[in-house]
C-alpha cells in the first residue's frame, strides 16, 4: 500500500484547500501543515510538498521544514506544488526547491492561487501593494484558484503513485484477472454523457480481453451511443479489510451487429440458441467492451509480497 503525505504551509487557505483535495484523491493519504507534522509520517511512501509564493519566495516555514528533514525526504519519491499568481515565477521557485532538496521531483506544478485583499494582515497589505506594482498588476482581489486544475494535478499524482506499486509479473496479474472475471458473471456498468450518469447491474461474459453484455435495451444506451467510455466494476461482498477482492475496468463500448459472426459465437458460448434469440419478439442487443485497463484490488496479492492493488493494461 502506498500512503501519501501531503505536507503544506498556507497562510490564507488556498494551499491548504489544494492539499486537502490532493489527499482526498490520493487516498490512503493525510494532509498536514508543517506545524502539524508527526515523526511517524516519515513512514509514508509518497510525499507531496506544497507552499504559497510570497514575494517571489516559497513560504519560509516550509523551507525550514525541508531543510531540517532533508535526510529522510531525499530517500522518498516527492512531488512539489505551489499556489501563486504568477505561475512562471512559481515554477522557478519549485525548481529552486528541488535543487535545495537535492532531489529529482516526480513532478511539479504551479497552481493558481487567491488574493483576497481584505483578509490580509497589515504587513501583507503593505507588501502586496509593492508586489503588484512591481509586476504591474492592479490592486484588486484575484482568484486564480481553480478546483479542476487541482483535481487534474491530483490525478497526475495518482498515476505517479500507481507507478510506485510493487507489481507482480504481468502474466500472473493477467491470469488472476481472467480467473476472477470467469468465476463471476455480474458487473456494474457505469456509463455517462454530459450530466447523465447511469449505473447498471448486468450479466457479462469475458472472452479473450472483451466483455460481452446482452441487453433488451434501456437508458445505458442513451449514454453509450454518445460516449463510448465506460467503467465496469466486478467485486465480492465486503467481509473484511484483509479479504478485499474487486476490480475496476476502464474500456470502450461498441455494439455488435445482430447478423455478425461475433454475435452468434458469443451467444453460442453462453449456451444460447442463436435462432431462438433472433426469433424473439424484441431485439437482444449485444455490447462489446474492449478492456483497456484493469485495476485489481485483491488482498491475496500481499501474500506474494506485492501490493494488494495491481494494474494491468490490455
Ligand atoms: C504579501 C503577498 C505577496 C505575494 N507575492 C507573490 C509572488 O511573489 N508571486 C506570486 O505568484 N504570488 C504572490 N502572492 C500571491 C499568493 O501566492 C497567493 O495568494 C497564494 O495562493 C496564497 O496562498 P495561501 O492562501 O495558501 O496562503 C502574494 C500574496 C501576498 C499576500
Amino acid at each position: 500500500m502506498i500512503r501519501t503525505l501531503v505536507l503544506y504551509s498556507s497562510k490564507y487557505g488556498s494551499t491548504k484547500d489544494a492539499a486537502r483535495i490532493m489527499a482526498l484523491i490520493m487516498g490512503p493519504a493525510i494532509y498536514c501543515s508543517v506545524d502539524e507534522f508527526k515523526p511517524e509520517y516519515r513512514e509514508f511512501e509518497f510525499i507531496v510538498i506544497g507552499s504559497p509564493v510570497y514575494q517571489e519566495k516559497l513560504e519560509p516555514s516550509l523551507i525550514e521544514f525541508v531543510d531540517k528533514n532533508r535526510d529522510w525526504l531525499k530517500e522518498k519519491p516527492v512531488s512539489l506544488f505551489c499556489t501563486c499568481l504568477d505561475k512562471n515565477g512559481g515554477l522557478d521557485q519549485l525548481r529552486s526547491l528541488e535543487e535545495f532538496m537535492n532531489i529529482k521531483a516526480l513532478s511539479m506544478k504551479a497552481i493558481g492561487g487567491r488574493l483576497i485583499l481584505d483578509k490580509l494582515d497589515e504587513e501583507d497589505n503593505v507588501l502586496i501593494k509593492e508586489f503588484l506594482k512591481l509586476v504591474k498588476l492592479p490592486l484588486e482581489n484575484m482568484d486564480f484558484y481553480n478546483q479542476e486544475e487541482v483535481v487534474n494535478y491530483s490525478m497526475k499524482l495518482k498515476s505517479h503513485k500507481d507507478d510506485l506499486l510493487v507489481s507482480l509479473d504481468e502474466n500472473t496479474v493477467k491470469m488472476a484477472i481472467e480467473e476472477f472475471l470467469k468465476s463471476h458473471n455480474t458487473c456494474t456498468l457505469a456509463t455517462c454523457h454530459s450530466d447523465r450518469v447511469r449505473s447498471t447491474p448486468i450479466e457479462y461474459n469475458y472472452i479473450e480481453g472483451f466483455l460481452y453484455l446482452l441487453s433488451e435495451g434501456g437508458e445505458k444506451f442513451a449514454n453509450l451511443l454518445l460516449n463510448k467510455d465506460v467503467s465496469v466494476a466486478v467485486y465480492e461482498d465486503y467481509t473484511g479489510m484483509n479479504n478485499l477482492k474487486g476490480m475496476q475496468i476502464t474500456g470502450h463500448a461498441s455494439m455488435v451487429e445482430e447478423d455478425s459472426e461475433e454475435y452468434s459465437s458469443v451467444l453460442k458460448s453462453k449456451g444460447l440458441n442463436v435462432d431462438v434469440i433472433r426469433s424473439m419478439p424484441i431485439n437482444m442487443n449485444m455490447v462489446k467492451i474492449v478492456i483497456e485497463k484493469v485495476e485489481f484490488l485483491n488482498s491475496k496479492f500481499k501474500m506474494e509480497g506485492a501490493d494488494a492493488k495491481q494494474i494491468y493494461n490490455y
